[in-house]
């Protein structure tokens, strides 16, 4: 399996905080990796550094084989990397449709910009129903289509997902989580950041615990879902 991200010992943090310390990871092409951990672990911060929203201090980030510490920010989605964002970030004023096609304002997406909106109305009917509604008065999971559709419009290769499931009820975090399956099988390769870590372990292939910045564990889902130390500490279970 061919590597498309990869973290090679990045630290980051705000002024004087150091947020993150010496994070390693990759995510094969293909893949759904998870990255778990309580509040204030770091994985917003993490999602951020690979966009490129704030400047590691230290070490490498490279896509597809090519570092890209360099790159700005607002270049990083033609590296073909999305980030869905903690808390959707829709134009709330803006309707569905008009929100969908902002994620499309890439050169390079504009072109299929018909086919991708038909494939993502063929990924959530829902939101072609609403396409004419204004995205601030969707329900919740609602809104995280939305942003995942927004998202899937620039045609990335890697999708950075921020806890896709927080704040929506338990069963319409089933169907978010399902979303994720599919869109998995569509061939996208999946970066999720999740607190709700027996859910999110059920639909990835590997995951990282991030606790204080750093990595303490990572492995093959079932086998973070099967250890004593994240039953204990996460999943309530003695
Ligand atoms: N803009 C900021 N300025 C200063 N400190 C920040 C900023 N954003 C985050 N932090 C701090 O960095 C640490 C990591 O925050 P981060 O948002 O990455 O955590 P998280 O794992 O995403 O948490 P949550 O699960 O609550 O979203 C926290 O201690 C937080 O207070
Ligand atoms: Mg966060």
């Amino acid at each position: 399996m061919s590597e498309m991200l990869e973290l090679k010992d990045v630290s980051a943090g705000y002024g004087t905080f150091q947020a993150l310390f010496d994070v390693s990871l990759t995510v094969n092409t293909g893949e759904a990796v998870a990255v778990i951990g309580p509040n204030g672990a770091g994985k917003t911060t993490l999602l951020r550094v690979i966009s490129k929203l704030i400047n590691a201090t230290q070490g490498a980030l490279v896509m597809e084989g090519k570092p890209y510490n360099a790159v700005p920010a607002h270049t990083v989605i033609s590296l073909g990397i999305a980030h869905v964002p903690e808390g959707r970030r829709l134009f709330p004023r803006l309707s569905v449709e008009e929100n969908l096609r902002m994620g499309a304002f890439i050169p390079s997406a504009r072109k299929g910009f018909e086919e991708r909106l038909d494939f993502v109305y063929s990924l959530f009917p829902r939101m072609k129903e609403r396409r004419q509604q204004m995205a601030g008065t969707l329900s919740g999971g609602e809104q995280q289509m939305c942003a995942i559709g927004r998202a899937l419009m620039s045609g990335p290769k890697l999708l950075l997902l921020d806890e896709p499931s927080a704040g929506l009820a338990p069963v319409v975090v089933q169907s978010i989580f399902e979303l994720i399956r599919r869109i998995r099988a569509e061939g996208y390769t999946v970066l999720i950041v999740e607190q709700n870590i027996q859910q999110v372990l059920k639909v990835v292939d590997r995951a990282y615990l991030l606790e204080t910045g750093r990595i303490r564990m990572s492995g093959p889902a079932a086998e973070l879902l099967g250890s004593d130390e994240i039953r204990r500490a996460y999943l309530g279970m003695a």
